[in-house]
């Protein structure tokens, strides 16, 4: 496995993997990798004949300097995983290899979605994420790129701006792999104290109660939505963010369910913030 931290080296190391003929997978991520990461490698590995992994913690995704500093980093532990599931290469650039001094790089706009949910308590958050994966396409080169459904809102605008800008890469969704209680595994999981642990699993309980009144029929989204404040609002030390049901093909709420939908939950906890959501079962007619 190769170990690469220059833009060019990775350019060169992709481009020569697409001239043998072999296709190219890539799983970005922020490092400490856990076994939703996994999950992705895995499925770039099925979907492509050779796999990258870029490693990189993006300031500009950042909106608390703290948050930043106290990201949680082990590269070691990460290019052990990599290695154990048999990822051809590592791009885990310094910063100025992703964000060179004095080069303007494009910011793509990440529009109204980009301003609700995760993007309305961080403004810079969602249009940091699209710079960063757009430099990192840009370097990759023609690509398969592995995303988790439990970022749904970023992997709804990182689809779109590939769309729109015709960018050379096919986007690939991964389920959202959960702890047994159903917390989805989170790098941030391991901030929560045993007593937030023990209760974390309310956001999952809240999206399936979701899933199963749709399932029965419920279409409003209202319905869903209070079902949800509420489970979430029973859990002592979880305070409610959002509860949402959004349409899977703009991202917008929806009042009624009549197309593909996905039910979406933030909550804080006293030691970290957590995001989960489901595809919602859509209602017989
Ligand atoms: P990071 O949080 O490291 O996540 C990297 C990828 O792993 C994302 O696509 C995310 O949705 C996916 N992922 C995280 N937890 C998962 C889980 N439990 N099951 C399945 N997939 C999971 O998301 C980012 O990094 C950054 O914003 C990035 C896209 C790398 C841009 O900086």
């Amino acid at each position: 496995m190769e170990v690469i931290r220059t833009a060019v080296a990775f350019r060169g190391l992709t481009d020569g993997w697409r001239e043998a003929g072999a296709t190219v997978g890539l799983v970005p991520t922020m490092g400490s990798l856990h076994l939703g990461h996994v999950a992705l490698i895995r499925r770039a590995r099925a979907i492509a004949d050779e796999v990258a992994v870029s490693i990189f913690v993006n300031p500009r995704q950042f909106e608390d300097p703290a948050d930043l500093a106290r990201y949680p980093r082990d590269e070691p532990a990460d290019l052990a995983v990599c290695e154990r599931e048999g990822v051809g290469a590592v791009w885990a650039p310094p910063d100025d290899e992703v964000y060179p001094p004095g080069l303007e790089l494009p910011v793509p706009d990440p529009g109204p979605v980009g301003a609700i949910f995760e993007g309305a308590a961080r403004p810079a958050h969602l249009e940091g994420v699209l710079t960063v994966v757009h430099r990192l396409f840009d370097v990759a080169g023609p690509c398969r790129a592995c995303f988790g459904n439990k970022d749904a809102q970023q992997l709804f605008l990182v689809r779109r701006m590939v769309r729109d800008l015709l960018l050379p890469v096919e986007i690939e969704a991964v389920a959202t792999v959960r702890e047994p209680d159903g917390l989805a595994v989170s790098s941030r999981n391991v901030r929560l104290s045993d007593e937030e642990r023990a209760q974390a699993g309310c956001l999952f309980l809240a999206l399936s109660e979701a899933a199963a009144l749709a399932r029965a029929g419920e279409r409003d989204a209202s319905v869903l939505i209070a079902t949800m404040a509420r489970e979430i609002g029973a859990t002592p030390l979880a305070s409610l963010d959002y509860a949402s049901v959004v349409d899977e093909q703009t991202f917008e709420p929806v009042r009624t369910l009549e197309g593909p939908a996905r039910a979406l939950v933030a909550a804080r906890f006293p030691h970290a913030r957590l995001l989960d959501n489901l595809p919602l079962p859509e209602p017989d007619p």
